[in-house]
């Protein structure tokens, strides 16, 4: 087992990465062990997207979304139950932790987050949030846009076969009701707007890592991450 010289790890860490390579796993497991905290910047941008979905605003009304963007309010507290969760996510103060990972919102949720004034709304909290250095930031644009001057960067890829297959099993075990063509669709759907968005697209940092996890369990993706911290520290 690698252990980094805790003294010296870097101030903030990034995570970026395309739908289901395993960012929040990682992230989690990471920052556990190294005694940081974890934000998974996604669940903002779903939050936004579940609302806008709750108050019947036209996803395609761009002001709308942005506006709601401005005023909505998303905290992410320990879990309070057992039902699988990391965390309670509370938007507006009721808890939508597993409102938010329905299919509804993630068929809506990368049109949502192409808009400007809710990326901007997002990276503002995000950057706030890591001000006090020692966290794992989980996204598309933490090592790009959000935190650039993280001392940390890790780009962590898959095949869409091999995310699709993961988060398939992922659901199930959630007891969800998915097909596993579905979910290569829905994810293919993400990655092709996440990427090609002007916008903080989703893409590797010049200055970040690139993992290729296609062929490796979480396990040697963590060892893998903890050998980097090793290194650089
Ligand atoms: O967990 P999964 O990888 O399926 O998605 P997520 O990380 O929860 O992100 C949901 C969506 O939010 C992504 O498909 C992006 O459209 C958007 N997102 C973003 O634009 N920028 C981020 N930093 C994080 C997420
Ligand atoms: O956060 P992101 O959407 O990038 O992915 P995740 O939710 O952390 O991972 C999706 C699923 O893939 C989880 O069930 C992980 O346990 C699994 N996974 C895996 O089996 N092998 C890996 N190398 C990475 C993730």
């Amino acid at each position: 087992m690698c252990q980094p010289d805790l003294h010296k790890l870097p101030r903030n860490i990034a995570i970026d990465g395309p739908a289901a390579s395993g960012k929040s796993t990682i992230g989690t497991l990471v920052a556990n062990k190294i005694g940081y905290m974890c934000l998974d910047t996604g669940i903002m941008y779903r939050a936004v997207a579940f609302q806008a979905l709750k108050e019947g605003i036209d996803i395609a009304d761009k002001e709308a979304v942005e506006r709601l963007a401005e005023r909505i309010e998303i905290n992410i507290r320990p879990a309070s139950s057992k039902d699988g969760r990391q965390f309670d996510v509370i938007i507006n103060g009721g808890d939508h932790t597993w409102d938010i990972r329905t299919p509804e919102v993630n068929a809506v949720v990368s049109e949502v987050s192409v808009y400007a004034g809710v990326r901007r709304a997002m990276t503002l909290q995000q950057r706030k949030i890591a001000e006090k250095g020692r966290i794992v930031m989980i996204g598309r644009d933490i090592g790009t846009v959000v935190l650039p001057d993280a001392e940390l960067k890790i780009y962590l890829d898959a095949s869409v076969e091999v995310r699709a297959q993961r988060r398939y099993i992922e659901d199930l075990s959630h007891g969800k009701d998915v097909c596993l063509q579905d979910v290569i669709e829905s994810l293919r759907h993400r990655d092709e707007i996440d990427s090609g968005r002007a916008l903080a697209p989703l893409k590797a940092a010049e200055d970040a890592v690139v993992i290729d996890s296609d062929k490796m369990t979480v396990y040697e993706v963590v060892e893998y991450v903890m050998g980097l911290l090793k290194q650089r520290g």
